[in-house]
């Protein structure tokens, strides 16, 4: 096969610290953060950074901030949590925060949200001095061929066309990006399933698309150009690519972050067999259960690794 753009892009230097890969910021005076509302003038980042080495994120602003108070009293911090203030709060585009060596962020919905998001916190790592930081995208997906509540841990992201491969277009220009993400961490977080045994959990590929409607194969958008046939054709033909669940961040989520040396997990639950149907029919409050899920997961492997009982 033509593999020219299979080249890996993790690279993970001994140092341990976050690569930021572009010549031009070593030589600006200041750096403003402008959608997390934050400066290398106006914040003193390695002093409100500098210790962090987990980072979550997911879509919605609400979610990160649950995620946030469940992370505060998993780790059997002191309080209830309900106290935690926005770090973003000056802006309204993303919110933050902070519970002992993690952080909690949101980024919005589909991958223009997703990379504004990633290239401000990459550089507040890398500004803030931060090491060994391990990166986790928690969030909700559409399942292929698996029951509804499921837990897909990515091991490699694909594009809507089954290829590992993220595009970005750079002054006109297609430029092609790895979507690898690191396999030993994959690994390690399935392990930590074992504390979550209500619901499954496995490894597989996930597709990542431009859009929740068309883009997924969707017949209830707006518009709708396919018959049912071609949608399962090709939803079937993704199955058989090894794709496990559907969402609209991850290739552009592990192409910049393998790019700038951070470990990168992804791992979503899944609201629906999209082999089954379009719409998401699940009650309110089941959706809700299954979106805490991932945040169990993650709080059992973070825990772990802190060595919290
Ligand atoms: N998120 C998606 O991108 N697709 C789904 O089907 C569900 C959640």
């Amino acid at each position: 096969t033509n593999g020219s753009w299979r080249h890996t892009n993790i690279i993970f230097s001994s140092s341990g610290l976050v690569h930021v890969k572009n010549p031009h910021l070593d030589a600006m005076e200041e750096d403003i953060l402008y959608h997390l509302d934050l400066g290398t003038k106006t914040h003193n980042l390695p002093a409100m950074f500098g210790d962090i080495k987990f980072v979550c994120v997911g879509g919605s602003p609400n979610r990160m901030r649950a995620f946030a108070q469940f992370m505060h009293r998993e780790l059997g911090l002191a309080g209830d949590g309900e106290e935690l203030a926005d770090i973003c709060a000056g802006t309204d585009r993303y919110a933050m925060y902070r519970v002992g060596p993690v952080l909690s962020i949101s980024h919005g919905m589909g991958i223009p949200s997703i990379s504004i998001m990633l290239h401000e916190l990459i550089k507040l790592l890398h500004h803030a001095k931060c090491r060994d930081v391990t990166i986790i995208r928690i969030g909700t997906s559409g399942g292929l061929g698996i029951e509804p509540g499921s837990v897909v841990i990515t091991d490699t992201a694909l594009d809507s066309s089954f290829k590992p491969r993220f595009e970005q277009v750079v002054l006109g220009d297609v430029v092609v990006r790895s979507t690898e993400l690191d396999k030993a961490l994959a690994e390690e977080l399935l392990s930590c399933s074992t504390e979550t045994p209500d619901f499954p959990t496995l490894i597989g590929h996930t597709m990542c698309t431009y859009d929740f409607y068309e883009g997924q194969g969707r017949l209830d958008g707006a518009l709708c150009s396919f018959s049912s046939e071609k949608k399962l054709e090709y939803l079937r033909r993704a199955y058989d690519a090894g794709v496990r669940n559907i969402e609209m961040e991850s290739t552009a989520f592990a192409a910049l972050c393998g790019l700038c040396g951070l470990r990168a997990a992804v791992v979503c639950v899944t609201l629906l067999d999209r082999l089954e149907g379009d719409q998401i029919r699940a009650p309110r409050a089941l959706l809700g259960e299954f979106q805490r899920r991932p945040q169990r997961l993650i709080a059992a492997f973070i825990r772990k690794r802190l060595g919290v009982q």
